[in-house]
């Protein structure tokens, strides 16, 4: 069999990461990755193209993924019929379910599982509906294009991370909780992604913008100091750890507060509870993060770095490069992760 690689490209709102997935003979490998910040005076494509210029990866071809208020997530209950016959009805389904016109959306559906029905009622299925502004994923296209590259996958941020789950129940079935809820939540700089997964499936997905930004913005605030200086104490306290704690309290117990929230519409809508929660994105790292959350949502909060569970063939720079941001390397392995499927 031969080789392929797929590299996944998150262009996050102050980072951007790429990690490339190799598949030989049928064993995964994460085989490159880079991160990049944005500064002030960059483009997201500029970001990208420094990234690309100083490391080695194999190939231009990307996975990559949009989210926002322009990505559109909807999961309804359907009669259950073909795949053919899906795909045009899930177009007028949509319809109903997006607040914009049906011709300016891309869009997708996919089957999640049978509903169970008692006789005489009529069988349904449950499916994933989502969509895109064409405008927005034409944009996200071309900036990835100018970098030199070749966009052959556009995924949504929260179902790569379910992807990265996925990835992770194959290559070490003992790091993820089989026929359990999972909740995966990604908290950027600038928002936070929610996927509810069971195993392969997801659920029910959120986002709401709320992130790490927010941390540095309360501790700037409070101490009077730069918000230059505020991101190097947040990340490296030095024995500041108190006051740090108490500058940005309120901050952590909104994202907290928000994650619950979430968790708490899912399991009512539902009526499931959610057993554990996954914590990603580089403000995972938040100081008291994880206690607050666990205290708030009252389920045991993991920081979770997927990467750990797959091998890696790269150099050491490398490999301490996505070792120190394992946990914003989440998104871009799950989109990587698509060389199953691609
Ligand atoms: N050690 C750390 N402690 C606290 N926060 C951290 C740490 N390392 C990174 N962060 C925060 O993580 C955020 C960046 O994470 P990430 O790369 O996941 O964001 P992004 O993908 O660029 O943003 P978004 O997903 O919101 O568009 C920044 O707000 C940064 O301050
Ligand atoms: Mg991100």
């Amino acid at each position: 069999m031969a080789v392929r690689n797929l590299v996944g490209l998150d262009v996050g709102s102050k980072f951007v990461k790429a990690l490339q997935l190799t598949e030989n003979n049928g064993r995964f490998s994460i085989t490159e990755f880079a991160c990049q910040e944005i500064p002030p005076q960059l483009s997201p494509m500029d970001a990208v193209l420094e990234m690309f210029s100083r490391k080695r990866f194999k190939t231009r071809r990307v996975a990559t993924s949009v989210s926002g208020r322009f990505v559109f997530v909807r999961y309804i209950n359907m009669p259950l019929m073909s795949e053919d016959e899906l795909v045009n009805a899930a177009k007028y389904e949509l319809g109903k379910y997006i607040p914009v016109e049906v011709d300016e959306v891309l869009h997708d559906s996919q089957k999640l599982e049978d509903l169970p029905h008692s006789e005489g009622q009529e069988a349904e299925m449950r499916v994933l509906l989502v969509a895109a502004k064409r405008t927005f994923i034409d944009e996200h296209v071309a900036m990835v294009e100018q970098a030199g590259l070749q966009p052959v996958i556009v995924d949504v941020d929260s179902f790569a991370l379910g992807n990265a789950y996925e990835l992770t129940s194959m290559v070490a079935p003992d790091a993820v909780r089989p026929g359990k809820l999972v909740a995966l939540a990604d908290i950027g700089a600038t928002k936070t992604n929610i996927n509810i997964v069971s195993d392969t499936t997801s659920c029910f997905t959120r986002e709401f913008y709320k992130g790490g930004d927010d941390v540095t913005d309360a501790i700037s605030k409070k101490l009077g100091i730069e918000p230059a200086e505020a991101e190097n104490l947040k990340r490296a306290p030095q024995g500041e750890e108190q006051r740090i704690l108490d500058c940005i309290s309120g901050t952590l117990e909104d994202i907290c507060h928000d994650i619950n929230i979430s968790v708490d519409y899912f399991e009512n809508q539902y009526d499931k509870k959610v057993d554990e929660i996954f914590l990603t994105g580089g403000a995972a790292n938040t100081l008291g993060l994880d206690e607050a959350l666990e205290k708030t949502v009252q389920k045991k909060v993991w920081k979770w770095k997927p990467t750990q569970h797959v091998e890696v063939r790269m150099d050491a720079e490398s490999t301490e490069l996505m070792n120190t941001n394992a946990s914003s390397a989440a998104i871009a392995l799950g989109l990587a992760s698509r060389l199953r499927r691609d």
